[in-house]
């Protein structure tokens, strides 16, 4: 832990913290400049953040102390980064072009990415064309996707960001454990035309092993036993597993893809059965070049690095654990979800890697709305609530082909004005005023009216959302939160988190099936398993 850089960071910020953003631009003439960044095909800016010229030499200081760029060598060349399960993490590998060289933990793996790609296109193409159907003859109409988590929110977002309006093939998600969801999800589905794709990496989880079977049961109903295997397919790295569950075909990842990084591995089958291997190659190309972008540019050109300073900034400097995601483009509604497994499951760490307490906030609370509907449920609060939350807008300049969306982003564009702006109490009062208040009315309605302001945003723009921009997109988030984890010195890569509560479910559905709390449980739990079980 560099403590001496922290602390000149966590002074600076305190210098910051009464500073005026808006003041800046004319205090650093080369602030916009020096804060905006176009990188494959997005343009980025961190003018915006609470950060004066000081305040950022501090965070690019930190930047250097924590080896941000040793540490982005040992993940890109296979180092064992996952050192509580002593895995590479290797999802550059999986949308570098042909021909690269990665290595995980010394292995070459680059051959291996490309035969499966190669499958992937040749099934999804040989399905497009009606050349595989199903197992009366019939070219499939569906596909099912059962999966949850990394297994599902990826190729969900791809899906929602770049699926054709009356798509050839239609997807349908299956994610929840509750039966309304595969209930819903079935809805119209013939199983003569339907392909389910069952996407589990460990091929253990329990959610989705009792969905693939509920799914398993319904084609079984219909299908012939023999045909069944054209209907039913695994995506897994744990092929054994997928085969032995009745999986027909496998289409196999390995352990060193994180659950919440494998939307560019055989995960998003679906999407390329669906889009079209192109739109999926375009896809990993957006996502390979921000790779280029993130290993090749100085820390303080580097987007991933300087939008994670941003963040530190903001939750250590400042102490906003909070983040809001506000994408102004309907068809990225699913990026909130997304990003809330791939920076909390990944930062939301207690932990070093040498397993001492970071002592600091780590990864901060992430939620979010498309814009414009966020604007009309917890916009409210961003703009005059006690606490300061950062808000991130990603906007597209063009949504659809037929209508400008100049209504959406200007939206936008005016809701991070009013934030950093604000309105103070003497401009609402002359604003009461000048629209015919009394002094009366204006001196009561003024505190109402006024709003701090000096809340700091980003913006990220694109043109339209392409498969290279949303590529682009995704990729700088990962690597985004890979350089908080740095700085933070934890793990990112693994999730036990997530673990306990699954050993104390599967203990609760023993007591349920026992129709008794067993005697160790909580006064509290055990009422309310008496009740759900009544
Ligand atoms: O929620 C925990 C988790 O382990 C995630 O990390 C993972 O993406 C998800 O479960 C699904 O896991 P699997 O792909 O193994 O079914």
């Amino acid at each position: 832990m560099p403590h001496a850089a922290w602390a000149e960071l966590e002074a600076a910020a305190r210098r910051d913290a009464d500073a005026r953003i808006q003041d800046q631009f004319s205090a650093d003439p080369d602030r916009l400049a020096r804060l905006t960044l176009d990188v494959a095909g997005l343009h980025i800016d961190l003018s915006k953040q609470s950060w004066t010229h000081a305040g950022l030499k501090a965070a690019l200081d930190l930047a250097r102390a924590c080896d941000v760029e040793g540490r982005r060598a040992a993940l890109f060349n296979g180092e064992a980064v996952n050192l509580t399960e002593g895995r590479a993490v290797l999802h550059p590998a999986l949308r570098a072009p042909d021909g690269a060289d990665f290595r995980a933990l010394e292995e070459p793996v680059s051959a291996e990415v490309e035969a499966v790609r190669a499958e992937m296109k040749a099934y999804a193409e040989a399905l497009r064309s009606g050349n595989e159907t199903g197992a009366s003859g019939r070219p499939f109409k569906t596909v099912l996707h059962i999966g949850i988590g990394g297994s599902d929110l990826g190729p969900r977002l791809i899906w929602d960001a770049l699926r054709p309006l009356d798509p050839a093939i239609d997807l349908r998600f299956v994610a929840n454990i509750d039966p309304r969801d595969m209930a819903e999800a079935l809805i119209g589905l013939d199983p003569e035309t339907t392909l389910v794709i069952v996407v589990s990496k460990s091929f253990t989880t329990q959610e989705t092993l009792l969905n693939a079977q509920a799914a398993k049961a319904w084609l079984a109903a219909a299908l012939p036993a023999e045909g069944m295997a054209k209907h039913f397919i695994g995506v897994t790295a744990a092929p054994e597993k997928a085969t032995a569950f009745g999986c027909g075909r496998t289409f196999a990842f390995r352990d060193w893809v994180g659950g919440r990084y494998s939307l560019w591995s055989a995960v998003s089958l679906s999407c390329v059965i669906g889009l079209g291997w192109d739109a999926f190659q375009g896809f990993l190309d957006g996502a390979a070049a921000l790779d280029r972008h993130f290993l090749e540019a100085p820390l303080e050109r580097n987007a991933p690095v300087m939008l994670a300073l941003a963040e530190i900034y903001n939750v250590d400097g400042l102490h906003r654990p909070a983040r809001t995601i506000a994408p102004y483009a309907h068809d990225l509604r699913r990026l909130p979800a997304f990003l809330q497994q791939l920076e909390m499951e990944s930062n939301g760490k207690q932990v070093r890697r040498d397993g001492a307490p970071v002592g600091r906030q780590t990864c901060p609370v992430i939620f979010g709305e498309p814009g414009a509907n966020g604007q009309h449920a917890f916009f409210q609060q961003l703009h005059q609530g006690p606490q300061v939350v950062p808000v991130e807008f990603i906007i597209v300049s063009r949504t659809c082909e037929e209508t400008p969306s100049t209504y959406l982003w200007s939206n936008a564009l005016a809701q991070a004005q009013a934030l950093m702006q604000g309105k103070t109490e003497t401009q609402a009062r002359a604003e009461l005023i000048a629209s015919g208040a009394s002094e009366d009315e204006a001196d009561r309605l003024a505190p109402h009216k006024a709003f701090p302001g000096n809340r700091p945003s980003t913006a990220i723009l694109m043109e339209r959302l392409t498969p290279q921009t949303l590529g682009a997109l995704i990729a700088l988030y990962e690597h985004k939160t890979f350089v908080e984890g740095v700085l933070w010195d934890i793990n990112s890569f693994d999730q036990w988190g997530v673990e306990l509560g699954k050993v104390l479910a599967k203990a609760l559905l023993k007591d349920a099936a026992a129709g008794a709390p067993s005697a160790d449980l909580d006064p509290s739990t055990a009422d309310l398993l008496r009740r759900l079980t009544a």
